[in-house]
């Protein structure tokens, strides 16, 4: 296949581009640059620097490539993505995901490109949800980067629907570890993630780090999550792209690992390697006890098997953040 993925500079897509150029696909990268790393393009990969709000830098971009060939599937990783910042700059982060959306499939419709695979979130499903979280559990986002990203799901189906489209929507839960070639990885100046942050405070990279409450209702307090590895992920697009490429059929699934750690519980794994000196803080407003996604759906349609467990994502981050700090 052709595939278009556009944030492919990014920690997630540019795992992606790993996976596709190994299953030996031909990849087109377009990232804007604002959050991801031109280093991290895999070299097989042509790379375009454009701008998915700007239907220019999208236009002259798809003119040029669909001219020689068109894209089988456009894959798209290009968001803001920190809670608290969408709280306070909601403008900003519908400008960025919505209209980005928009004028992605506006595009695709012009070059009558037919695929589509969107990165979605577990934070469309709010705090109210059940455990686990199913593909059929209520949608509540509780903040505007959730609710963007609900807006361009139900965007990118009225699309598919009216211009005979398919879509794969994955609602991926907490995401983390770095690629075995140690190539590419999370590499950000301003981390909200658990497991690099645990791994930060482990290689003396912060001073120290806070648990966020432990008086919730779980085995130990602190809170339980769901965390999946990020190639684990990235495989599920390269099956995803092919079933609805395949099939010309839609899906909307998980990727979670269906196994929930504590806060403490990932510290400790992280302490398997190094100590890690932490601090019980208050709670967080808005952080629900527990979130556990159901991953049925992906492995019974896709046929995906996710491989890595928590001590390959702390292993991996660990390796990838000793190798890229110095
Ligand atoms: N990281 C997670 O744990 C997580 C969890 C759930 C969902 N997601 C979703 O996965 C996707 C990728 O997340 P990530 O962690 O790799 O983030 P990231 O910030 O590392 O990657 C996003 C990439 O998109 C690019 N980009 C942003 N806006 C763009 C624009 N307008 N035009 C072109 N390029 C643009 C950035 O430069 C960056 O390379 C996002 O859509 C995010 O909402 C991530």
């Amino acid at each position: 296949m052709k595939v278009c993925v556009i944030g492919g500079a990014g920690y997630i897509g540019s795992h992606a581009v790993y996976e596709l150029i190994r299953d030996k696909h031909e990849v087109v990268v377009i990232d804007n640059l604002s959050t991801g790393d031109k280093k991290f393009v895999h070299k097989d990969a042509k790379f375009y620097l454009g701008d998915i709000t700007k239907e220019n830098e999208l236009d002259k971009i798809f003119k040029e490539e669909c001219r020689i060939k068109p894209f089988d599937v456009v894959m798209h990783f290009a968001a803001k993505l920190i809670v608290p910042e969408s709280m306070e700059m909601p403008l900003e982060y519908y400008h960025n995901n919505v209209e980005g959306v928009r004028l992605m499939l506006k595009t695709m419709v012009n070059y009558n490109i037919k695929n589509i695979i969107f990165s979605s979130t577990a934070a469309v499903y709010g705090n109210a949800s059940e455990e686990p979280c199913t593909e059929e559990s209520l949608t509540n986002p509780e903040s505007p980067y959730g609710d963007s990203k609900l807006a361009c799901e139900k965007l990118i189906k009225w699309v598919c629907k009216r211009y005979d489209m398919n879509y794969c929507i994955f609602r991926y839960f907490n995401v983390a570890g770095a690629d075995e070639s140690l190539e590419i990885g999370l590499l950000k100046d301003n981390l909200t993630h658990l497991i690099p942050i645990a791994v930060q405070t482990a290689l003396g990279l912060r001073e120290k780090m806070v648990v966020f409450g432990e008086d919730y209702d779980t085995r130990d307090g602190s809170c339980i999550r769901d965390y999946i590895h990020v190639s684990d992920l990235a495989k599920a697009h390269v099956l995803g792209a092919k079933y609805i490429f395949e099939n010309n059929k839609s899906i909307l699934c998980n990727l979670g690992s269906n196994k929930g750690y504590t806060v403490k519980e990932v510290i400790k794994e992280v302490e398997k390697f190094m100590p890690v000196n932490y601090e019980i803080g208050p709670r967080r407003p808005g952080d629900p006890a527990v979130v556990l996604a159901s991953n049925q759906k992906a492995k019974e349609i896709l046929g995906w098997n996710p491989i890595y467990n928590l001590e390959d994502m702390i292993r991996t981050d660990l390796e990838f953040r000793k190798k890229h700090s110095k």
